[in-house]
């Protein structure tokens, strides 16, 4: 049954169980605490990291439950990394054990280390791809392990995962984040194919990608570090994704299977890769200068061309010239 037959309202959150991965800062942090508001009983899981992935503080994800549980909220903590497998398997299991069941999981926990690929190794590479790719892979996997054994037991309910990816990975070749970018497409992919294979059992999946929002993430890009004077709404604010994900995750939504970019009050659907303007040889085998012709023609798309788009539109063309200035000098590190 449905919120809609049940008379509840849409964004509604009681007696729903949610766990958000690194919910201690950032836009993690700020959804918990609207999905808590709204009445959800949220587990708060974040091993309280570095930006880079190292380090561990467990106050991080304690100090927000306490925020919510101030505010009359119900929440629990949990300090396990989302790379770990055995740690991903606990925090499934703790929602169900504090609060008796799990509804939804965020996925919105990640790390960053920009380089450029000559400097890049392979620790940093892996570091980041085992907490966006494989931490999101680890949390749905073992949240999907329990919903399929709710389903043989005979209960079924709305289920829901949210992932998070970045338009760094689906929109913008951002210069020095081989591994982050790779991670976020995966997410991507991922969330079409968990989609497909969860709706049988009552699971929908969906991926937010935040963009310009202020975080520890963004401060260095030029102009993200300060708030609008005169006390207006704060389009950078990380609260802006947090309504988005409690429509989700909500008893009743009808979405599945889509990437939504947020940035500021506006929504986008994402269409990912899709096939463009084609050639076609008959019988199939080209030679090498017939693809020479042929392929000049298509209308193929300049790499340069569509970050410069990308930066232009989110922070205007004085804006890109800066944050490319950033991003060259750590490229052109030796
Ligand atoms: N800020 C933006 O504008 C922006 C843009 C695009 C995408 N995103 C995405 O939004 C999400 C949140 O980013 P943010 O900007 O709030 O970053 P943030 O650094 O403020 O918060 C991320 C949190 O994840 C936690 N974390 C790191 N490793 C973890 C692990 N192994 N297990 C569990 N938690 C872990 C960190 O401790 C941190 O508290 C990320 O997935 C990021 O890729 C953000």
């Amino acid at each position: 049954m449905g919120n809609a037959e049940r008379g509840v309202a849409v964004g509604e959150l009681v007696g729903r169980t949610v766990l958000v991965t690194g919910a201690g800062r950032g836009i993690g942090r700020a959804e918990a605490r609207y999905l808590a508001a709204a009445g959800a009983n949220v587990v708060v899981n974040d091993p309280g990291v570095a930006i880079d992935g190292h380090g561990r503080d467990e106050g991080v994800a304690t100090a927000v439950v306490d925020e919510i549980r101030a505010a009359g909220g119900r929440a629990v903590a949990d300090t396990g990394s989302v790379a770990d497998w055995a740690d991903a398997e606990r925090m499934v299991a703790r929602a169900v054990e504090e609060f008796g069941d799990l509804h939804a999981v965020v996925n919105n926990a990640a790390i960053e280390v920009d380089k450029g690929l000559e400097r890049l190794d392979e620790a940093e590479f892996d570091d980041v791809v085992a907490v966006k790719l494989k931490g999101t892979f680890a949390v749905s996997r073992w949240a999907a392990r329990y919903w399929r054994g709710r389903v043989s037991d005979g209960v079924r309910a709305d289920r829901a995962i949210v992932n998070t990816a970045s338009g760094s990975g689906l929109l913008n070749p951002l210069p020095t984040q081989t591994n982050y970018a790779a991670a976020n497409a995966g997410v991507a992919a991922m969330t079409a194919v968990h989609a497909v294979e969860l709706r049988r059992l009552g699971v929908r999946v969906n991926c937010v990608s935040p963009s310009m929002v202020r975080t520890r993430l963004t401060t260095p890009v030029p102009g993200m570090a300060e708030a609008p004077s005169g006390g207006g709404p704060d389009p950078r604010d990380p609260v802006v994704v947090a309504p988005l994900v409690a429509y989700l995750v909500s008893d009743g939504c009808p979405l599945t299977g889509q990437v939504l970019s947020v940035r500021g009050g506006s929504i986008a659907v994402n269409h990912g890769w899709s096939r463009g303007a084609r050639v076609t040889k008959e019988g199939a085998l080209w030679t090498v200068p017939e693809l020479a012709e042929r392929l000049a023609e298509l209308p193929l798309e300049d790499p340069f061309d569509r970050l410069a788009t990308a930066l232009g539109g989110a922070l205007g063309v004085e804006g890109r010239d800066r944050f490319e200035a950033v991003v060259n000098a750590e490229l052109d590190k030796g």
